[in-house]
C-alpha cells in the first residue's frame, strides 16, 4: 500500500476535474471525490481537457440524462488520445447499473466506481495507480455508512449533508433502489460532527440529503428518528438554516411538520413529490398513498406552518395514464397551488416494473401533457410570488448575479430566488439581508435591500 505521504509526492503538480450530473446526492458525492483527490495531493484543474484524472459522476434516473452522459464519455475518448496517461473514472448510478457493459463499449474508461464505493475512492485509485486494482467496483457490499475525511464543498456557506443512502420504496418507475441499494442511515453523532465541523469552517446553511429522509433511522429499528435528527441539528450552535430533501408523502409524519413549526432554524419549505394526481396511477406507481391522503398532508402542513412554501415533483405519461388521470394531476396542482414543481416526462427504465407495463404513452402525448402542466404551474408560481410583493424577507445572500455584478441574488427561507441592486453597498456570500419585495416573476422576485 502506498502511504499518503508517497502519494502526495506522486500527485505533485497533478490535477483532477469532476464532471457531475444528476441529483443533490451526486453533488455531495462529487464533493467527497474532490476531498479524497485533494487529500492525495491533486489540485483542481480549470478545465477537464488537461486534467490528469477525470471523474464522470453519472445519473440514470431518466434516459435523457443517460444519453447526455454517454455523449460526454464518447467525447473523452478523443480527449484522452491527446493526453496519454490521463485516468478516466466513471462513477455513480450508470457505473452501478451497467458495470462491465459500459467499459466494454467505452474502453477509454479506466475505472468504474459503483455507488457503494464513494468512501473508498482514495484506496481504489491508489491501488489502480500502483497497478494492483481491478477496474470495476460495482458490487453493493457496503462496509460502513459513516463519513470520515474531507469534502471539497462547492459553496462556501451552504453545505450538503447526506444523512442516509439508498431507497427501499421501489416506486415502479424508478431505477434508484436498484442502483443505490437499500436504505442505510448515518448515525446522529456522525452527522452532527460533520455539521459542527462545517460550522467551524463558516458554513451557515445545511441541507440534509436522502432519497427518502422520512425513513431516516428506520434501519436502526427506531421510529421518529428524522424529527429527532432535525431537532438535534437545530440545536447545533452556529447553524442558521436547515433544509432537507427528499420527503415521501407516505412517510412524512406530523412529528416532522411539528419540528419545522417549532425549530427556529428549519426552513419553511416542504418539498413533497406527489408524482400523479390520480389514485389509480399512484397505486400503479406503488407510492403508498392516495390523492386524498396527499391533500390531507398538505392541509396539515398549512395548519402548522401557514407561510410554508410547498414544492413537488410530478411525472406525466406514466403507463396507462389516460386523459382523465392526467386531468386529476392538473386539478391537484391547481388545488394545492404549489410554489414550484419539477415536472418530468415518464422515462422507461429497463429493469423497473413500469417498463413492462401495458399502455405506454406516446411521446407526443407526453410532451403535450407536460406543456399543459407547466402552463398551470407557472400561473401558480407567479401567483405565489406576487403574494410576496410589499413584504420584507430574510434572504441569505449567495453572490452577484451572473450577468450584472451590481445585482446580488439570494434565497428566502422558503427557497425563493431574490434579486436586488447593490446600490453601492457591499454584500458577502452567506450574509443575511432583509429585502423588501417589489416585483414578482414566475421564477424569481426582485426587491430592495433594507
Ligand atoms: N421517469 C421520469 N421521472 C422520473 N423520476 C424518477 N424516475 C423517473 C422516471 N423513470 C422523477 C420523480 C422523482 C424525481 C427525482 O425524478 O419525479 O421524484
Ligand atoms: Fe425512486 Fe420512489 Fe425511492 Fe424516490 S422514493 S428514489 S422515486 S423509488
Amino acid at each position: 500500500m502506498i502511504s499518503d505521504k508517497n502519494f502526495v509526492d506522486a500527485a505533485e503538480g497533478k490535477t483532477y476535474f469532476i464532471l457531475n450530473y444528476g441529483c443533490q446526492m451526486n453533488e455531495s458525492d462529487a464533493e467527497h471525490y474532490a476531498g479524497q483527490l485533494e487529500e492525495m495531493g491533486y489540485a483542481k484543474a480549470d478545465d477537464f481537457h488537461n486534467a490528469d484524472i477525470i471523474v464522470v459522476n453519472t445519473c440514470c434516473v431518466r434516459e435523457s440524462a443517460e444519453k447526455r452522459i454517454l455523449g460526454k464519455i464518447g467525447e473523452l475518448k478523443r480527449v484522452k488520445e491527446n493526453h496519454p496517461g490521463q485516468v478516466i473514472c466513471v462513477a455513480g448510478c450508470m457505473a452501478q447499473k451497467d458495470g462491465e457493459k459500459l467499459i466494454k463499449k467505452h474502453p477509454q474508461i479506466d475505472l468504474l466506481i459503483g455507488t457503494a464505493h464513494v468512501n473508498s475512492f482514495k484506496k481504489i485509485l491508489t491501488d489502480f495507480l500502483a497497478d494492483k486494482g481491478g477496474r470495476i467496483y460495482d458490487d453493493m457490499i457496503i462496509a460502513d455508512s459513516e463519513f470520515e475525511g474531507n469534502r471539497v464543498r462547492q459553496s462556501g456557506f451552504s453545505a450538503w449533508i447526506p444523512i442516509m443512502y439508498g431507497c427501499n420504496n421501489f416506486c415502479t418507475y424508478c431505477i434508484v433502489p436498484y442502483v443505490r441499494g437499500r436504505e442505510r442511515s448515518r448515525s446522529i453523532e456522525n452527522i452532527v460532527e460533520e455539521v459542527e465541523q462545517a460550522v467551524a469552517n463558516g458554513y451557515k446553511e445545511f441541507t440534509l440529503l436522502g432519497q427518502n429522509v422520512n425513513s431516516y433511522g428506520k434501519d436502526f429499528g427506531e421510529k421518529g428518528m428524522f424529527a429527532k435528527l432535525l431537532r438535534r441539528v437545530n440545536d447545533v450552535p452556529g447553524v442558521e438554516r436547515i433544509r432537507y430533501m427528499t420527503s415521501h408523502p407516505r412517510d412524512m409524519g406530523e412529528d416532522v411538520i411539528q419540528a419545522v413549526a417549532e425549530c427556529e432554524h428549519i426552513c419553511e419549505n416542504f418539498h413533497v413529490p406527489f408524482q400523479a394526481g390520480s389514485s389509480r396511477i399512484l397505486k400503479m406507481m406503488n407510492r403508498g398513498y392516495t390523492r386524498e391522503q396527499y391533500l390531507e398532508l398538505v392541509k396539515m402542513i398549512r395548519r402548522y406552518v401557514p407561510d410554508a412554501a410547498v414544492t413537488t415533483d410530478i411525472i406525466v405519461g406514466f403507463p396507462g395514464e389516460t386523459e382523465e388521470d392526467f386531468e386529476e394531476t392538473l386539478s391537484l396542482v391547481k388545488e394545492v397551488g404549489f410554489d414550484a414543481a419539477y415536472t418530468f416526462i415518464y422515462s422507461k427504465r429497463s429493469g423497473t416494473p413500469a417498463a413492462k407495463m401495458e399502455g405506454q404513452v406516446p411521446l407526443d402525448v407526453k410532451k403535450a401533457r407536460l406543456n399543459r402542466l407547466m402552463a398551470v404551474q407557472n400561473e401558480n408560481s407567479l401567483k405565489r410570488n406576487e403574494e410576496m410583493v410589499g413584504k420584507t424577507y430574510e434572504v441569505l445572500a449567495e453572490g452577484p448575479s451572473a450577468n450584472n455584478p451590481n445585482v446580488w441574488s439570494g434565497r428566502t427561507r422558503t427557497n425563493k430566488l431574490v434579486l436586488w441592486p447593490t446600490e453601492g453597498r457591499t454584500f458577502t456570500a452567506g450574509q443575511k439581508v432583509n429585502v423588501k419585495i417589489c416585483n414578482a416573476q414566475t421564477w424569481l422576485v426582485k426587491g430592495q435591500a433594507e
